[in-house]
């Protein structure tokens, strides 16, 4: 196995998740880590992630420095490196210009980290500080105009650092440098694979859950989809699954997972509990007010129905999640290692009930949990579907957010949708949505002036969300989606399509 020290870095699970898709299995740890336990675990290497802090910052991450003496070979990144620098008593400054996106790279490829590259690289930076001058052993491995110690080795002791991020695809030959260092420094073995995982999950969920029964949210997405149909799978009926509808939902999606949860044989309670959320959100306009309203919202329509159910059936023991790898890590992140960006609402437990959490996808990622969700027969246009926030249509009616904005936006948001499929362009994005914008303009609609809303369609190309480019849909779709929501839908008249990357946009709004 190989670990990954997490300094509080946006992208540290991509990391773990590159190394995982070479077949090798990853873990990620906090940087305050014992020694004793990383010696435990014996990993082939270990990667230091990157993070938001400075190394000379007051209350900055630092991990032991004995880790870099045990003879594990560590590679750094970004912050990571600069530790390195820091901790074998070279020099790390604030760099004279801030890095942030694509640079060129001169590459010395003569060794095993960069071995099969090219001698110059495109690599993606985002870093204000650099290593100045080198500890002893360490020579340069990689630079660019403004960052000499683009990337530093010392081969003796087989630790490295890289100034840029080979985790996010803008770094094109980033997977080969991850996989030289796995491979070829760290010599680990390809003995990760999920084939018949599903079958050992739910044998682990009979075991555990033996005579008792389960109680489930359930929101109709992947994640939680697929760990109730294992449960299903291991327990039958003794999971009760409750669907909470907050009427911020896209367009007919409650009826379609109803029918589809049907077909699966899953058993759920429906709880219609849109009129409480819009109470709720009445002339709530601020982003976070607004996820901090229904993260709660969740909980007490939750709770109420939880304790109801656990009157009627006093075997309930268990409270399960459909958490996945990098919920987990992000949920356990002191606020000082990760720069909050938005309030995701992922881990409830309801107050005063004693129930054990049962996690059955804890351990994997997204794309893992979509292959589990194959060999279990979930239906493909099910795996397949775009992420969706939790907070729903919420974060996509910029303002605030009444019964009638919600309405148009669904109508606004269900043609983009409908067209993306027809078209064959749904799949080739990541994600795609329509926003509200809170904003009127002026249009002409026959001969009369009107004053109405602005709808915004956002469609993104991406691997896993953490980076996004906006997706070149061709004019003459974007064109036939415009006009079709012009005159379609009442209370729209303009429509613009949005150009903004992630970083320094969000794919969400809000
Ligand atoms: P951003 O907007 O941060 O979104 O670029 C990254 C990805 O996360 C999704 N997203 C959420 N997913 N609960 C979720 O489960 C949430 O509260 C939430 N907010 C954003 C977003 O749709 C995108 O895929």
């Amino acid at each position: 196995m190989l670990l990954v020290i997490n300094f509080g870095a946006q992208y540290c699970h991509l990391i773990s998740r590159r190394v995982r898709d070479m077949g090798v299995y990853c873990e990620i740890l906090p940087y305050n880590v014992s020694l004793k336990q990383i010696k435990k675990l014996n990993p082939a290497g270990i990667i230091l992630s990157g993070g938001p802090s400075s190394v000379y910052e007051k209350g900055a991450p630092i991990s032991n420095p004995k880790l870099l003496s045990l003879g594990i070979p560590v590679l750094g990144i970004c912050y990571g490196q600069q530790l390195i620098g820091k901790q074998l008593k070279g020099n790390v400054v604030p760099n004279k210009i801030k890095e942030f996106g694509k640079k060129t790279a001169k590459i010395n490829n003569k060794n095993k980290l960069f071995k099969g590259l090219k001698n110059k690289e495109i690599i993606w930076m985002s870093h204000g500080d650099a290593v100045e001058i080198l500890p002893e052993g360490f020579i340069t491995l990689a630079s660019t105009d403004t960052c000499k110690n683009a990337a530093i080795g010392n081969f003796e002791k087989n630790i490295y650092g890289v100034q840029f991020h080979p985790e996010v695809t803008h770094t094109p030959s980033g997977n080969k440098i991850l996989e030289n260092f796995v491979f070829n420094i760290c010599k680990a073995k390809k003995d990760f694979n999920i084939k018949d995982m599903a079958a050992k999950i739910t044998k682990e969920i009979k075991e555990e859950v033996k005579v008792d029964y389960v109680i489930m949210g359930i929101s109709g997405g992947v994640d939680s989809t697929v760990a109730a149909a294992l449960i299903t799978k291991a327990i039958g009926k003794r999971l009760y699954g409750i669907f909470i509808d907050h009427g911020l939902t896209r367009k007919n999606e409650t009826k379609i997972v109803k029918e589809r949860y049907e077909r699966l044989g899953l058993n759920i309670k429906y709880v219609d509990a849109s009129d409480i959320f819009l109470n709720r959100l009445k002339g709530i306009t601020d982003p976070e007010q607004k996820r901090n309203i229904i993260a709660k919202t969740f909980i007490d329509v939750f709770e109420k129905e939880a304790k109801l159910l656990e009157k009627q059936c006093p075997k309930i023991k268990f409270l399960a999640q459909g958490t996945i790898y990098p919920d987990r890590i992000e949920s356990a992140q002191p606020s000082k290692q990760a720069d909050r960006i938005k309030s995701h609402h992922n881990v409830v437990l309801p107050k005063g009930m004693k129930l054990k959490l049962l996690e059955p996808l804890k351990d994997f990622y997204k794309d893992s949990v979509r292959k589990l969700g194959q060999e279990i027969g979930i239906p493909e246009e099910l795996l397949n579907r775009h992420p969706f926030p939790g907070p729903g249509l919420a974060v996509r009616v910029i303002g605030e957010v009444t019964k009638e904005r919600v309405k148009i936006l669904q109508e606004a948001d269900h043609i983009f949708i409908l067209e993306l499929k027809k078209n064959k362009l749904y799949s080739k994005v990541w994600q795609a949505f329509a926003v509200l914008l809170p904003v009127k303009t002026v249009g002409v609609m026959g001969d009369a002036r009107t004053y109405e809303n602005i709808v915004s369609l956002r469609a993104v190309t991406s691997v896993d969300a953490m980076t996004a480019d906006w997706a070149k849909l061709p004019y003459k779709f974007l064109e036939h989606v415009s006009n079709r929501i012009i005159n379609e839908v009442n209370g729209v008249n303009r429509v613009v399509y949005d150009i903004s990357q992630k970083p320094p946009s969000t794919i969400e709004y809000e």
